[in-house]
């Protein structure tokens, strides 16, 4: 440990709270306390504020209609279009300034800067080109892409030309995207041939076209050659196969008319993990999200445009969608995108972009500050951050002492930080302190928006009280909230409301939401969000379903059964584990070990790898059957194991502890 390092123990180790900076609530976008009050005062017209922050073609009539809960729509009957207000209403002001700040993986010093104009140019163009495909209204377009600038173009196209986008994240395997693109019926794709990782190019074409051949029906693609030929890979295309430049070029200079949506309107679909094996096609709608995530962008990051905001997370998940694209752009602001990784070409990477483009804040993901703090302060110490004002965290919780250090290092104390509780399903930020008003409490949260209603409760849905740990649930609907599940209604219901809803009620105050996570609450309301309570792991902020990964290992030629549960892990905060059992004749080799990790890697990409596989002949189960997951994690943290007593077969449970021992 440094001596910086002891300081700043010894100093903030005992400071639980923190107020914000006195020189940030003078600027902020929001710092007056009575906000919480006015919104409770006056719900639901409190988020016309929201709506306000968007440019509608024509008015809304209602803010909420709740008369058939738990499927409530927003700004009934309003129309707009997404395309028309993250980039035309800007242009009278704002053409020549920068849109996009996108800062390639150093190989071939590829850096680009998209005025407002330019993006608003090339979005016309190629929603002009998606159209000549026969891209209509409603049809899903499948985007399997990096981070190159030609993902958002394509997203703000289709939004022009009302066609749902569906993000497939690049890092996932060509089943991955077979699933999805089959699961949305979704005839289009845009991706592109190859990418840098840590200066090497990857071959991203054959893994779609490994992925297209297993999607039902016929399916048109666009190609963006983002590799320099010395570069790329001796793909040959297939046909109804169309390169990004040369659709442009053809298009160049064309306009395409913004569609009207509605406000109910589907802007995108994003498969998310959950429960079951199958991924969850999570439905955001035009008006609701969009004005979310600007009124979000606002209030916590404080966005303003003449601001160089910089996200660290990928388009390819919702942090990206909401915080690099469309929250950002909306308010008119720069937003920057960069490729590659934070340690390549070395562990300046972000410091260098922050310090080169002058960025004024930063959201990332505490698996990131958590890698960070491991390299040490030497790197963002030798570079001047003085340009930011705010930081902010996403993705799952942040232990105190990684706050701490990201406050001090990164912060120079002088930021707030909002660590910022939210879900794919949420479509923006829920609980959060507000950065110009609310006291920061390292490790908790905070209470939820002004506008939204949250609390913890026992398994009956009664409130906990303060201290005890429960489950978290909000109360009220709100703007941005998915408004079903693709083409499954059903499951909508039974994975986010069964639980703590009267279902039969048409009454929308008997409708409870259930975001699948455990919490805390303090005596000041503050929550802290402890992790997921269904079968889902939270891998570097990434969520990755446990059935998913089993499914992938038992299709694995010499495995029987496999489980799968979530060990500690320093940097990622959780990692797969997984026990297999080997079917009869197949013994537990090294060569099957490398199977089982290969098939995950194919199934869904190398986020989902295996930290650890172990072999064992039987796995700890109850009398009815059921595998006993808490057992297998606690064998995967070297935890104390508890009452056994339970189990069938008790005597397996330190075989196996033997074995992740000797591991
Ligand atoms: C977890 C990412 C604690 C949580 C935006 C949630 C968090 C899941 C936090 C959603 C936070 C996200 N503190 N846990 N600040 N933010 N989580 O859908 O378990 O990829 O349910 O959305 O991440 O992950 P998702």
């Amino acid at each position: 440990m440094s001596e910086t390092d002891v300081d700043l123990e010894a100093r903030l180790a005992e400071q639980d709270s923190f107020e914000p900076p006195e020189s940030f609530v003078e600027q902020a976008n929001v710092s007056d306390p009575e906000i919480y009050d006015e919104f409770e005062n006056n719900w639901p017209e409190c988020w016309e504020a929201a709506a306000d922050l968007l440019e509608w073609t024509d008015d809304y009539d209602q803010v909420l209609d709740d008369s058939n809960p738990p499927f409530y729509q927003w700004f009934t009957d309003g129309e707009l279009n997404a395309s028309a207000n993250c980039l035309d209403r800007h242009l009278e002001e704002r053409a020549d300034e920068a849109a996009i700040e996108w800062v390639g993986e150093p190989v071939d010093e590829d850096n680009r800067t998209y005025t407002y104009g330019e993006l608003h140019r090339e979005v016309n163009e190629f929603a002009a080109a998606l159209r000549d495909l026969g891209v209509e209204e409603d049809d899903v377009v499948t985007l399997y892409m990096p981070m190159i600038p030609e993902l958002p173009v394509a997203m703000l196209a289709c939004a022009r030309i009302g066609a749902p986008h569906s993000v497939v994240f690049a890092g996932f395997s060509a089943d991955a995207l077979a699933t999805r693109m089959n699961a949305a019926d979704s005839e289009y794709l845009v991706t592109c041939d190859g990418y840098y990782r840590r200066g090497d190019p990857l071959d991203h074409f054959d893994k779609a076209t490994t992925g297209l051949d297993g999607v039902e029906h016929a399916v048109d693609t666009v190609v963006v050659e983002r590799l320099p030929s010395e570069d790329a890979f001796p793909n040959t295309w297939p046909e109804q196969t169309r390169g990004y430049d040369e659709l442009v070029e053809n298009h160049a200079g064309e306009t395409v008319e913004p569609v009207d949506r509605d406000a109910e309107d589907m802007l995108f679909l994003m498969y998310t993990s959950g429960t079951t094996g199958q991924p969850k096609g999570v439905k955001h709608t035009t008006g609701g999200y969009l004005s979310w995530a600007a009124w979000t962008s606002q209030a916590v990051l404080d966005i303003k445009p003449d601001d160089t905001y910089f996200c660290s997370a990928d388009i390819g998940w919702i942090t990206g969608h909401s915080y690099i694209v469309y929250g950002p752009l909306a308010l008119g602001t720069t937003t920057m995108m960069y490729e590659g990784t934070p340690d390549y070409p070395d562990r300046n990477r972000l410091w260098e972009i922050i310090e080169e483009y002058e960025a004024n804040q930063l959201y990332t993901a505490p698996t990131a500050i958590r890698a960070f703090m491991k390299w040490g302060e030497e790197y963002p110490d030798s570079h001047d951050l003085s340009s930011l004002r705010l930081l902010g965290t996403v993705g799952e919780p942040i232990n105190p002492r990684a706050w701490k250090w990201y406050y001090k290092h990164i912060g120079d104390e002088s930021c707030p930080v909002v660590d910022t509780w939210w879900q794919t399903e949420t479509g923006g930020m829920m609980l959060t302190t507000l950065p110009g008003v609310g006291e920061m409490k390292p490790g908790s949260a905070g209470p939820p928006l002004p506008g939204l209603s949250a609390d913890v409760v026992d398994m009956s849905g009664s409130p906990v009280g303060a201290g005890e740990a429960g489950y978290l649930v909000v109360n009220k609907p709100w703007p941005g909230m998915l408004r079903t599940l693709y083409n499954n209604d059903d499951r909508f219901i039974n994975e986010y409301w069964r639980e703590y809803s009267n279902v039969d009620s048409d009454d929308s105050a008997d409708w409870v939401y259930f975001p699948e996570d455990g919490a805390k609450l303090d005596e000041d309301g503050y929550i802290t969000v402890l992790g997921r309570v269904d079968d889902v792991l939270n891998v570097s902020g990434h969520r990755l379903g446990t059935m998913e990964i089993e499914s992938a290992i038992v299709g694995v030629e010499g495995v029987a059964e496999a489980a799968v549960v979530g060990g500690d892990h320093d940097i990622k905060g959780e990692a797969v584990y997984t026990y297999v059992i080997t079917e009869d004749g197949y013994e537990e080799t090294e060569e099957l070990r490398e199977a089982i990790i290969e098939g995950v890697e194919d199934a869904i990409g190398p986020i989902a790898r295996p930290e650890a596989v172990i072999f064992t002949p039987e796995l700890p189960k109850t009398r009815s059957g059921k595998i006993m997951r808490r057992l297998l994690e606690n064998i995967a943290n070297a935890e104390d194991l508890g009452d056994t007593s339970t189990l069938r077969n008790p005597e397996v449970v330190e075989d196996i502890q033997r074995k992740v021992q000797s591991d």
